[in-house]
C-alpha cells in the first residue's frame, strides 16, 4: 500500500526521493509524488501512473533541494488522480505534507476546517492534516523551534486512526519532521544526511542504522541530528538499531522479475529459517520465548489468525501443532476473527503469522485477543513491524526481504518455523517420543537440499506453462497437508495470472464442484500423503472420467495412470510436505503470468502489505 521516503542531507534530494520510491514500488500503487524544500519555498511534483514518470515531470531536473519527502499512493479516499495523490500542500503553501493509513474522522475535520475558511482540493483524508497543521500554527503565540511541533502535536491528537505522517515546511527550512501511530515509518541515520521510509530495504543501501518510532512518537531530523519526542514534546532518548540486510534484497540480482529471484531463494531463506533454533543432537532453540512445561500445559487451545498466504501457513501449523502436542488448534482468517467474538481466555494462545508485520486486519485481531487474556506471539519476517511491537512474544522467519506481491520465500519459510515451533513445544511438554523427534529433526535440516532438487523442475513447468496458460478455470485438488497446498497454490495462480481457480479438499467435490467439471477443464492435484493417496486419485479418476486435464504434483510413484502431467518431487516426512510441494505451484503461476505478459511482481489491485481494512 501507500509508500512513505524522506532525505535530509547534503545531496540533491530528488534522486535520492525518487530511488526509494522505485523500491517501494512492490507495495502496491496508483500515482505518486515529491515535494522539496527550494529557497524556502516548497515545490511539489505528483501524478498517477508509475514512479518512472516523476522523471518526465516538467521542472523537475530543477530541483535542487536537499531536503524533500515523497510518496507512492494506493487510492482509498478518492480515486486515483494528480489532485488526490501526495503530498498535499495546506492553502497557504506553508506545509508539505505525506501521510500513509486512513484518518476516519476525516469529514468532520473537514467540515471543521471549511467552516474556519480551509478550501479542499482533493477527496482524500490527507488533506486535512496540513491543513490542521496550518490552522495551528496560526494559532501559536510563541515563535520558537517548538512552534511547529505544537501545531503537528494538536493536530494529531485530533486525528483518529492510523497515520505515519512527513511535514516540510517553508518555516522550518532545514528539518523534516516525522510522527507515526499504527503505520509503519522507519529512519535511517547517515553521515550528515539522514533518511525516512517506509521500510528498510528502500534505504538499506544507503545505511544499515535505523530508528524506530513508537506511536505517538515524534521525530525532528536535521542533516546532522535526530531529535525525538514523545506526543506532549518532552525529550526522549532512542537506541539505534543496526540491521543487518542485504543491499542487493532489494535488487533482482540478474532476474527477470522479483518473484522469479524469491522463488529461487527458498533453499537460502530456508536455511537461514533454521538458523541457530534447530540442530541435531539439540533441543530447539527459541530464546525469545523461553516458555515452561507449566505455561504450555496450561494452553488448551490455539488460534493461529493470518491472511492471504500467511493464513494458509497457518493450516499447515495446525496439523503440525495438533499432531505433535495434541493442543487443539483453530485457524482463522484474521478479518473474521476480530468481528466474530472468538472464545479466548488467559489459557488461550494466539499466534499472528504476517510476513509484512502491518497487516490491519491482523494487528486488530492480535489487540482483541490481548485484551482478552490470552498469550500473543507474533511470526513475522520484518524486524521490528507492529505486529512484533504488539504481540507478548515475537519470532522472526528471517527469509530475507521479499519484494514481490506474491508472497514464496515467506511462506515455505512460515512453514518450517511453524514447524520447528510445534517441535518446540512438543519437547517441552514430551508429547512425542525422542525417536519421532529425531526424524523430524534429521527432514527439517533436509529440507534446503530438497527444495533445490525441486527447484530443477523449472524447465518441465515452464513448457508445462505455455500448454495451460490460457485456460479459463483451473481446479486444485489435494487431501490432508495437500489441501492447504492447492489452496495456496490456487490463490498464487489467481493473484499473478487472472485465470480463475479455485482449490477443493478431494473428498468435497461430490458434494458439489465436481458439478463444474466438462471436457478439458485442468485440474491440479497433489498427492503427497501416503496414507491417502489412493483415496485422491480415486477423486482424480473422477475428474478424469468427466474429460478433465490432469497435472498432478506427486512424490509417489504413479506409473501406471494416464495423467496429462507429472512434476514429481522429493520424498519428506508429511508434515513438511508443503514445502516442497509449493515450488512447482509458484513456479507454474509465475509462467503462466510471464506468458500472458502480466505484471508478474505488481499485480493489478494489490498490495504488498495491506496497511488498512
Ligand atoms: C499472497 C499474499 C497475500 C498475503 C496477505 C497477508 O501471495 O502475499 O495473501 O499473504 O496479504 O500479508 P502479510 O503476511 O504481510 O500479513
Amino acid at each position: 500500500m501507500c509508500g512513505i521516503i524522506g532525505y535530509i542531507g547534503v545531496k540533491k534530494a530528488t534522486p535520492i526521493l525518487i530511488d526509494g520510491l522505485l523500491k517501494l514500488e512492490y507495495r502496491g500503487y496508483d500515482s505518486s509524488g515529491i515535494s522539496t524544500i527550494e529557497k524556502d519555498c516548497i515545490s511539489i511534483m505528483k501524478d498517477t501512473g508509475r514512479v518512472k514518470n516523476l522523471y518526465n515531470l516538467d521542472g523537475i531536473n530543477n530541483l535542487n533541494g536537499n531536503i524533500g519527502i515523497a510518496h507512492t499512493r494506493w487510492a482509498t479516499h478518492g480515486k486515483p488522480s494528480k489532485e488526490n495523490s501526495h503530498p498535499h500542500l495546506d492553502n497557504n503553501n506553508n506545509f508539505s505534507v505525506v501521510h500513509n493509513g486512513i484518518i476516519e474522522n476525516y469529514t468532520e475535520l473537514r467540515d471543521f476546517l471549511i467552516r474556519n475558511g480551509y478550501t479542499f482540493y482533493s477527496q482524500t483524508d490527507t488533506e486535512v492534516i496540513p491543513n490542521l497543521i496550518d490552522y495551528y500554527y496560526k494559532k501559536e503565540t510563541i515563535d520558537d523551534k517548538y512552534r511547529i511541533l505544537r501545531a503537528l502535536q494538536k493536530t494529531c491528537n485530533d486525528l483518529k486512526g492510523s497515520f505515519a505522517i512527513q511535514v516540510i515546511s517553508k518555516f522550518m527550512p532545514d528539518n523534516l519532521i516525522v510522527i507515526r501511530k499504527d503505520s509503519p515509518i522507519v529512519i535511517g541515520k547517515g553521515d550528515n544526511e539522514n533518511y525516512v521510509s517506509s521500510d528498510i530495504p528502500a534505504i538499506v543501501s544507503y545505511t544499515k542504522e535505523f530508528y524506530f518510532l513508537n506511536n505517538y512518537e515524534l521525530a525532528l531530523l536535521s542533516r546532522d541530528n535526530i531529535e525525538f519526542y514523545d506526543i506532549n514534546l518532552n525529550s526522549i532518548v532512542k537506541q539505534v538499531n543496526v540491521v543487518d540486510l542485504d543491499a542487493d534484497s532489494a535488487d533482482k540480482n540478474g532476474f527477470s522479475h522479483y518473484m522469479l529471484k524469491e522463488i529461487f531463494e527458498q533453499p537460502s531463506a530456508i536455511r537461514k529459517t533454521i538458523g541457530s533454533r534447530l540442530s541435531a543432537n539439540d533441543s530447539c532453540n527459541f530464546e525469545e520465548l523461553n516458555f515452561t512445561k507449566e505455561f504450555l500445559s496450561s494452553i488448551n487451545k490455539i488460534y493461529i489468525v493470518a491472511c492471504g498466504t500467511a493464513m494458509h501457513a497457518g493450516l499447515t501449523g495446525k496439523v503440525a501443532i495438533e499432531q505433535l502436542c495434541n493442543i487443539p488448534v483453530t485457524v482463522d482468517i484474521a478479518s473474521e476473527f476480530r468481528y466474530r467474538n472468538p472464545i479466548i481466555d488467559k489459557n488461550t494462545l494466539c499466534i499472528y503469522i504476517s510476513q509484512s508485520g502491518e497487516t490491519a486486519d491482523t494487528i486488530a485481531a492480535l489487540k482483541l485477543s490481548k485484551s482478552k487474556g490470552a498469550t500473543t506471539l507474533a511470526i513475522s519476517n520484518v524486524i521490528e513491524s507492529s505486529i512484533t511491537r504488539e504481540a507478548d512474544y515475537s519470532i522472526y522467519t528471517h527469509a530475507g526481504a521479499e519484494i514481490a506481491v506474491a508472497s514464496t520465500k515467506a511462506y515455505t519459510s512460515q512453514v518450517i518455523l511453524l514447524n520447528i515451533l510445534a517441535l518446540y513445544f512438543a519437547e517441552i511438554l514430551e508429547s512425542i517420543s525422542s525417536l519421532e523427534t529425531m526424524k523430524l529433526k534429521e527432514e527439517i535440516l533436509a529440507l534446503p537440499q530438497k527444495v533445490e532438487e525441486t527447484l530443477q523442475c523449472t524447465n518441465l513447468v515452464e513448457k508445462y506453462s505455455k500448454e495451460i496458460c490460457h485456460e479459463k478455470d483451473i481446479f486444485f485438488l489435494g487431501r490432508g497437508i495437500d489441501y492447504t497446498t492447492a489452496l495456496e497454490g490456487s490463490l498464487k495462480l489467481k493473484e499473478i495470472s487472472y485465470i480463475h481457480s479455485d482449490a477443493y479438499a478431494a473428498g468435497e467435490l461430490k458434494h458439489g464442484p465436481i458439478a463444474l467439471i466438462e471436457d478439458n477443464v485442468t485440474v491440479v492435484g497433489i498427492i503427497t500423503d501416503e496414507s491417502l493417496v489412493e483415496k485422491t486419485i480415486s477423486n482424480i479418476q473422477e475428474v478424469v472420467t468427466r474429460g478433465a486435464k490432469t497435472c498432478i504434483i506427486t512424490n509417489q510413484s504413479l506409473n501406471n495412470i494416464d495423467f496429462n502431467q507429472v512434476i514429481s518431487v522429493p520424498k519428506t516426512c508429511t508434515l513438511l510436505s508443503p514445502i516442497v510441494s509449493i515450488i512447482p505451484l509458484q513456479l507454474l503461476a509465475y509462467y503462466i503470468s510471464n506468458e500472458k505478459g502480466l505484471d508478474v511482481d505488481k499485480p493489478r489491485n494489490l498490495a504488498k502489505s495491506v496497511t488498512v481494512e
